[in-house]
């Protein structure tokens, strides 16, 4: 992925992304709340790193969720991170760093939970095992990590069915062709769908436990995963 070319789409959307999102990903505020409800309740997260927050729409509800936390909020694109800030205001908790996620250096066991919204799949397979990877290292015992993204189908029947029901709705919900254009060049050039038994196998290998999918809709899935609190 060339991050400086996903940066520059994200911000030349920054504007207008929370209305064309919500227009063309059927679900999305569903998905937003099934990642939060579903976050573990047995220990307190005090810091908590979202990776692509873009302008923020699950960083407010991450903000309101866990109003003691220190949280850290990233994103490739300067433009959707100013929106994300604009919309959080300035407090000592809240750090907002432009910054490539896979470049991320955070001590070891550092961090409680490491969240994200549909920014994984701009990785490919190589680079998602890398960052699962390192997130697994910044995690502190019983830390989680949680996120919601774009999965292949199983098969390329289901993959294809996946994209023509996503298609279909977008349209329904008031998308226009450009727009749905618009999406696909951007996958063509940008995205990595993965199959979402890969990516539970990737994070089981790394040493996470308790990996699961919370929730599932076409394309869209919430996954979680644990670091062991037992060392
Ligand atoms: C589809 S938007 C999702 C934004 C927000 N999380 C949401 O749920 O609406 C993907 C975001 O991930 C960011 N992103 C993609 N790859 C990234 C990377 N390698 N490092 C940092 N941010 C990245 C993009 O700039 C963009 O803001």
């Amino acid at each position: 992925m060339n991050d400086k070319q996903v940066g520059q789409f994200f911000d030349q959307l920054s504007e207008d992304y929370t209305a064309v999102i919500e227009r063309c990903f059927p679900r999305y505020r569903e998905m937003l709340w099934a990642l939060l409800d579903y976050l573990p309740s047995d220990r307190a997260f005090t810091a908590i790193v979202e990776l692509g927050c873009g302008t923020g729409n699950l960083s407010v509800l991450l903000a309101e969720a866990f109003p003691e936390a220190t949280i850290r909020f990233v994103d490739v694109s300067s433009d959707s991170l100013a929106v994300c800030r604009s919309r959080l205001g300035d407090a000592d908790r809240l750090a907002f760093e432009r910054q490539d996620f896979r470049e991320l250096n955070y001590a070891s066991g550092s961090i409680d939970l490491a969240i994200s919204s549909i920014a994984v799949h701009h990785l490919t397979s190589t680079e998602k095992r890398q960052l699962f990877r390192q997130v697994f290292d910044w995690l502190s015992p019983g830390g989680a990590f949680c996120f919601a993204d774009q999965f292949r189908g199983a098969t390329d029947a289901l993959y294809a069915r996946h994209m023509h029901h996503w298609r279909e709705l977008s349209m329904t919900a008031g998308s226009s062709d450009d727009e749905w254009n618009m999406w696909m060049e951007h996958q063509r050039e940008h995205d990595h769908h993965d199959l979402l038994a890969d990516q539970l196998g990737w994070l089981a290998e790394c040493g996470f436990t308790e990996v699961d999918c919370v929730w599932r809709y076409l394309l869209w899935a919430v996954v979680q995963a644990r670091k062991s609190s037992v060392r």
